[in-house]
């Protein structure tokens, strides 16, 4: 993802660190990962959609057990929801190798992530979420260990420092961010293999919807397994939620079954609509129509207005609005479209401006 120098320098890094967004998790929709797990694919043959991701991990898998060496590092980038950690988590299984799993933010200096390097056994996988918040620390200290197989690590302090050279077992990093443009040149030029992932047409979603209804041993018709998945926002993670919450509705509000009247009163009490715009969507577009008469705001500036982290805007939120072509991303920041507007039936409260 290509990030515009207005934005990056709206961004106080500072501001990465303060845990913000867990808030927001808790706090907001009901997207949390928590249950990812149980419906998370366990091979790679289970993965659905991304097919020249998968081709091209099956190719770099299959040369990896031919020679029998580690897997290169793989770098994964792409909104939330998408499966890069489904990724990460079935490649180890395919090779019959561990994984261990940790994540930029919760290693705040070189000891948190020296356990996983030494821990680290011959051909596993250390699989590094959200890694652009790594420190920079950290993130000097995995360079050896990426290239060369060693850490140095300093013993001692002032006078009596000496550097230990530390030779590790050949191993696989997978990193994972949302935003690759964050991640530093020398960081990003030492995974071998970088994935980008995209969002799902509406039949993948389909698809995910009705394996993941039959593992949750729930009737779905073919008519709701599509009402699912275009209010998806082209992400799994959604489809899975919007899943659960159409069955927890027809168990209490119908007879279990998710035929289409129940997705759509379903839907309509969690107030997302046929485009899968939920209200943080919508209150989104009326700051930016009412507050700032369409633009162009600064994502920074939203944020503020709408009590929201703006990374958390800027990965959850408008990725979604620029695909349905709601928003425009210009130099000076944020504009509205005329598509928004017929959509939300708005007009601009300067009527004088009009951006198509
Ligand atoms: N390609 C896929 N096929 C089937 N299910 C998927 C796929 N990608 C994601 N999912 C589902 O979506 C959930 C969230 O995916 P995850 O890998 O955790 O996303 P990310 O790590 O990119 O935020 C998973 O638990 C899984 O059930
Ligand atoms: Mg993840």
């Amino acid at each position: 993802m290509v990030r515009e120098p207005v934005i990056k320098g709206e961004d106080d890094p500072e501001d990465d660190f303060s845990g913000s967004e867990d808030t927001w998790h808790t706090g907001y929709m009901a997207d949390d990962a928590e249950y990812d797990d149980a419906l998370r694919p366990q091979r790679l043959s289970e993965v659905v959609g991304q097919r020249q991701v998968v081709e091209r991990l099956e190719v770099f898998l299959d040369a990896t057990r031919k020679r029998n060496e580690p897997l290169g590092h793989l770098l994964l980038d792409g909104p939330p929801g998408l499966g890069k950690t489904t990724l990460a988590s079935v490649l180890p299984k395919e090779l019959g190798t561990e994984l261990q799993i940790t994540s930029g933010p919760s290693l705040s200096a070189p000891k948190d992530l020296l356990p996983f390097l030494t821990n680290a056994s011959h051909g596993s996988f250390l699989f590094i979420d959200e890694i652009h918040r790594m420190p920079a620390t950290v993130e000097e200290f995995i360079y050896p260990a990426m290239e060369d197989f060693r850490v140095d690590i300093t013993l001692g302090e002032g006078l009596n420092a000496r550097t230990v050279n530390m030779k590790l077992q050949k191993f696989t990093v997978i990193g994972a961010t949302t935003r690759s443009g964050m991640l530093t040149a020398p960081l990003r030029d030492r995974f071998v293999r970088r994935e980008h992932l995209d969002f799902y047409e509406d039949d993948e979603l389909i698809e995910i919807v009705r394996r993941n209804s039959k593992k949750l041993r729930t009737e779905i018709s073919d008519d709701s397994a599509f009402e699912i998945a275009r209010r998806s926002r082209g992400t799994p993670r959604k489809a899975n939620n919007l899943l659960r919450w159409a069955r927890d509705f027809a168990t209490s509000k119908a007879d279990g079954r998710i035929t289409t009247e129940v997705v759509n009163r379903a839907f309509e009490m969690l107030e997302i609509d046929q485009l899968g715009l939920e209200r943080q969507d919508r209150r989104y577009l009326e700051t930016l129509i009412k507050t700032f008469s369409g633009g162009p705001a600064g994502v920074q500036a939203l944020g503020h207005s709408l009590n929201i982290p703006a990374d958390t805007l800027e990965d959850e939120v408008e990725p979604f609005l620029l695909r349905c072509g709601f928003i425009q991303r210009s130099p000076r920041g944020r504009v509205v479209t005329m598509s928004a507007l017929e959509h939300l039936k708005m007009s601009l409260p300067d009527s004088g401006k009009l951006f198509s």
